[in-house]
């Protein structure tokens, strides 16, 4: 790097945390700051998109003023300003696309977009300072269920993809039919503590012609018609064994489609990331069963799994070591493809 110093102003707004971060030479975080709308969302047992949208609004240029002043740089001393433009929800994306290309413009300061899912794996770059391409990386979040090969910084394919739900978004599903409320994941991953995992036989869903893809709205129903046939037998439900068994099927199938790849792909370092990958039942197993298949394993900090501006910085410091600007016509790109710029 010549000894010189890259900063990275970073933006994220996709879909309910409004955050941004300044990142030094891409794994370094000096500051992480996120607004979370979560308490405003779980009014409605779920994201509302307009309601997203009008708080982004509302808190952007805060959270911007705070990532700056918690890492004590001006925007002076910014070498490029990265966002998220895709995927999510597009009037989520356009609140942080726009005040990117906003800042950009005002301080002339070069913008990069980035793609949401490549900042949820780069998260892994911050913690593990020794973690370099290639390795597997298993991307489990509310919107995303998707195994990598990342082959290289900013370089990935996609062996593996979910059907239908995705993961976190099962969790919420579930998490709602037991009466959990929103988000699903962190409240599934507690009350589990307290059931047995193999009291019901919940389904293990087999994709035919990809052994690599996931399917879980399978397992939701069966989740949806055990407690339906329980209510008409007059059962009382033990909340915490339908929360235990479950999260159990859904771990079961993560690990073992995950364990797979690395194997047989010839991997020898596996990684997590997105929101899913901060439940604790899933790091343990995967602790354990790559520790039995020499495998070494990383993974973020829970505050690094979920939505945050950190983890865009990362990204966007690769992407700006390759060369890679963008110009004021940066559009928010809902339905972006991993590796599409
Ligand atoms: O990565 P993320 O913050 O946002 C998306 O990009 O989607 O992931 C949010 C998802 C939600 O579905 C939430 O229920 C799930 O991650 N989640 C968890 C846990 N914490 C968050 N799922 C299982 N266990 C957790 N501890
Ligand atoms: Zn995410």
């Amino acid at each position: 790097m010549n000894g010189k110093e890259i900063k990275i102003l970073a933006i994220e707004t996709s879909c309910d945390e409004t955050a941004a971060a300044v990142v030094k030479n891409g794994r370094e975080v000096l500051s992480n700051v996120i607004f979370s709308q979560i308490d405003l969302h779980t009014l409605y047992g779920g994201v509302v998109p307009e309601i997203a949208s009008r708080k982004h609004i509302e808190k952007i240029n805060q959270v911007i003023e705070e990532a700056l002043d918690s890492a004590k740089v001006t925007l002076n001393e910014i070498d490029a300003i990265a966002v998220t433009y895709g995927p999510g929800l597009v009037g989520a994306l356009l609140v942080g696309v726009s005040a990117a290309k906003a800042v950009s413009f005002a301080a002339g300061i070069p913008l990069i977009g980035v793609h949401h899912i490549e900042g949820h794996i780069s998260a892994n770059f911050i913690e593990n300072k020794d973690l370099e391409p290639p390795f597997v990386c298993l991307v489990a979040s509310g919107g995303h269920s998707h195994l990598v090969i990342v082959k290289d910084y900013g370089e990935y394919e996609i062996i593996g993809r979910t059907r239908d739900d995705a993961a976190g978004e099962a969790f919420d599903k579930v998490a709602r039919a037991i009466g959990l409320g929103y988000p699903g994941g962190p409240k599934i991953d507690k009350l589990s503590k307290e059931g047995n995992p193999e009291a019901i036989p919940f389904p293990r869903a087999k994709v035919e012609d990809n052994f690599y893809d996931f399917s879980f709205s399978g397992l939701k129903s069966a989740v949806l018609n055990y407690l339906n046939s329980c209510e008409m037998k007059g059962e009382k439900v033990n909340t915490a064994d339908v929360a235990a068994s479950f999260q159990k099927a859904v771990i079961d199938v993560l690990v073992g489609h995950s364990i797979a790849a690395v194997k047989e792909y010839g991997y020898d370092k596996f990684a997590i990331a997105g929101g899913v990958a901060s439940n604790s039942s899933l790091r343990s197993a995967f602790e354990t069963e790559c520790k039995k298949n020499g495998i070494a394993f990383f993974y973020p900090s829970p505050i690094l799994c979920t939505d945050n501006a950190a983890m865009i910085g990362t990204a966007g410091y690769y992407e700006y070591l390759k060369g890679i600007r963008h110009g004021f016509d940066l559009n928010a790109v809902p339905n972006l493809k991993l590796g599409e710029r």
